[in-house]
This record gives structure tokens, C-alpha cells and sequence, in this order.
């Protein structure tokens, strides 16, 4: 089947490499505003919360109990049966291996039935594209990747084509804004919390060296930032809501300050000279975070830019996106052998 004798491409995707069950129906409509038809989220949260993380068995079980009710959803409120969607695409990795069986699984299934074509998708090139589904952001820009399980700074110079310039040399962003919310009381996961805290905090009153001073490169690493965080909580006879205010504005402030300083060096390092700064995953939804890239990307006169707070995070319209964008550019479709992988970039 020719899908590009058709007016528009509809593709039915699903995510499911975490602790979100995600069923999207997207289509390659040439304004952004009109593409994604619907993008239903089904959040694990309440699930994991009260153990601090993910627990992948729970994880897993939650995603096969969710998985059809949220493709059903997504099929109703985009008003299109089975019968209309031309592409199914699922997150093949990285993630959990409990959820990415049963997106991939239920995706090929329905392939399979229905003879429609397979996308496996990348979760992280899903994160990177999707600033392209919701604006038009012209290729090559610098992007800073920071989500729960993965940071870097990469140079996107097309689909596919990802040279990456410097990445954490320990914890994601996302996890340290993690672990910190714990250390607070605040539960899983961290980084809404500590935002959210911070918003009354002092961010001037806990002291944080900017880590990896004397180290070349755009290299992040956040696990000292935590061991200080640690200590300023030890300091304390006893931690009150004001305090955790305080150590919540202080360590966002400083990793904010530390991103956006690599983030500095990153664009010294590209080769193209981007004109185009994105942000992605799920610590781009951070108000203080954007805030500061945008004041950096002025300075620079570049033109910044994130996708909506609601597409930062793990989503399944981002992932028929991604399909979309490999479509387009020839990489064709994926064998319905095609495996799952715990970790990379395509
Ligand atoms: O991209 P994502 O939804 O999942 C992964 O692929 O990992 O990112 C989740 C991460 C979590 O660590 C969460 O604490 C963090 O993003 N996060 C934030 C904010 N919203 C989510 N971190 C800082 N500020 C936020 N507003
Ligand atoms: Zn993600």
C-alpha cells in the first residue's frame, strides 16, 4: 500500500517502556496543531509512590491490564475505528522489559491482524522529534535530552542522524530531581515536587559547587549534588517545611545554573552552529530549567524551544511522531521480528 497516495498517514502508537501506559493515534497532517487526534496517558504513579521508584514486576502487570483499554480510548476519541489507521508504531526500548513485551507484543499482534505495517521505535529519538511534531523547528539544533533515565546533549543534524556531544557520567537529571524528592519526604516522582516547593524556597541559602569544573567537555554529572544535598539535610536538627523549600529552590537552582552552563559548551562543540536550541523529556517540563535555556538561547540570539509540558513527558503521541519522521525520510518499516533493546540511540 502506497501511504503517500493518501492525504494523511494515520498511525495508532503505543508507549509503554516505563511507568506510563500510552495509546495515541497521530497523523502527518502538515499543520502541527492538527496532528495528534488523540493522546490517551494512563499513569502508574499511585502504583510506585509509595515504594520511592518503579517496581518493574508492578510495572509490568499494570501495562497488560491498561494496554487495551487505553487503545480503545484513544481509537473513540479520535473518532476512527482499526479499519482507518494506516501504521502501528510501538517503543521497543530502552525501558523496562516487562513493558516493552507488552506494547511491542500487542502492537505486532495487531499488525499482524489488521495487515498493517510495524514501527518499532527508539523511546529517545521519540523525546528528541517531538519539539518537530508540535512546532516547526527546522534541523540541525542542539538539544539537551533530560528525562528520568537518560541525559546528553546531542547535535540533530536530520532524522536519524544524532551526533551526541557530551552525556551524564552517573545519574540522569531526572533521577537526582528523584532521589532528592525522596531524601524531602516528597515521594516518586521527585521532579514536580521539588518544582513545586521550590516555588516558596530560598534558593540563595543552601551552598552547592558547580560539579565537573575542571573537566573539559559538556559531561554533566549530578550524584555529588546529591550527596550534597544529603549532608545540608544532616546539617539540620530537623527538617521543617520551610527547610525543604529552601533545599528544594537551592538544588534546582544549582542544577539548573550546572545544565545550562554545559549546555554553553555543547553548542561550542557542534560543528554546524545550530540556530535551534531544543529541550525534551520529562525534566524539560521544568519551569526554572526553561527559563534558563531561554535566557542563555537569547543571548546567543537562538531560538528556543520545548515542546508543551504535557508532551515532555512519556507519551505515545511522541512515539507515532517518530514513526512519521522515519517514514518520511526512507527508513521504511520494521520486521515484525524486530527485537527489544535495553539501551541506545538508533
Ligand atoms: O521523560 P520521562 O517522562 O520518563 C523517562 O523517559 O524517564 O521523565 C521522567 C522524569 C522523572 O525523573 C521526573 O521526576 C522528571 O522527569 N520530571 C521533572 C519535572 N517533571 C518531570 N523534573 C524536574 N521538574 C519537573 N517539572
Ligand atoms: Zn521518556
Amino acid at each position: 500500500m502506497d501511504h503517500w497516495a493518501k492525504s494523511v498517514m494515520k498511525v495508532l502508537a503505543i508507549e509503554s517502556s516505563c511507568d506510563e501506559t500510552s495509546a495515541a493515534v497521530v497523523c502527518d497532517d502538515p499543520k502541527p496543531e492538527s496532528r495528534i487526534l488523540s493522546n490517551v496517558i494512563k499513569s502508574q504513579i499511585d502504583l510506585h509512590t509509595k515504594y520511592g521508584g518503579v517496581v518493574p514486576e508492578f510495572a509490568a502487570r499494570s501495562h497488560l491490564d491498561a494496554i487495551d483499554i487505553v487503545i480503545t480510548e484513544a481509537l473513540n476519541i479520535a473518532g476512527v475505528t482499526m479499519d482507518d489507521i494506516d501504521v502501528i508504531a510501538a517503543t521497543a526500548g530502552p525501558g523496562l522489559i516487562g513493558g516493552l513485551i507488552v506494547g511491542t507484543v500487542t502492537a505486532k499482534a495487531i499488525a499482524l491482524v489488521k495487515n498493517n505495517p510495524f514501527v518499532a521505535v527508539n523511546h529517545l529519538e521519540g523525546h528528541l522529534l517531538t519539539t518537530r511534531l508540535c512546532y516547526d523547528v527546522e534541523f540541525p539544533y542542539l538539544l539537551l535530552l533530560a528525562s528520568g533515565g537518560h541525559f546528553f546533549f546531542a547535535e540533530v543534524l536530520g532524522v536519524g542522524r544524532y551526533n551526541i556531544l557530551g552525556e551524564t557520567l552517573d545519574d540522569a537529571a531526572g533521577e537526582a530531581f528523584d532521589k532528592v524528592g525522596k531524601m524531602l519526604g516528597f515521594g516518586y516522582p521527585g521532579g514536580i515536587a521539588i518544582e513545586e516547593a521550590a516555588r516558596s524556597g530560598n534558593g540563595n541559602r543552601f551552598k552547592y559547587t558547580v560539579p565537573l569544573q575542571k573537566r573539559h567537555g559538556c559531561n554533566t554529572s549530578f550524584s555529588g549534588l546529591k550527596t550534597a544535598t544529603k549532608n545540608h539535610i544532616g546539617s539540620l536538627e530537623m527538617l521543617t517545611a520551610q527547610d525543604k523549600a529552601d533545599i528544594a529552590a537551592s538544588f534546582q537552582d544549582i542544577v539548573v545554573r550546572f545544565i545550562v552552563k554545559q549546555l554553553g559548551t555543547a553548542y561550542e562543540m557542534t560543528s554546524l552552529k545550530p540556530r535551534n536550541v531544543v529541550a525534551s523529556g520529562g525534566v524539560a517540563a521544568n519551569i526554572a530549567l526553561r527559563a534558563g535555556i531561554s535566557e542563555f538561547s537569547q543571548k546567543m540570539n537562538l531560538a528556543f524551544f520545548a515542546p508543551p509540558t504535557s508532551l515532555c513527558s512519556d507519551n505515545a503521541a511522541m512515539i507515532g511522531w517518530c514513526a512519521i519522521e522515519r517514514i518520511r525520510v526512507g527508513y521504511g518499516y520494521s520486521d515484525l521480528s524486530a527485537k527489544t533493546f535495553p539501551c541506545g540511540l538508533p
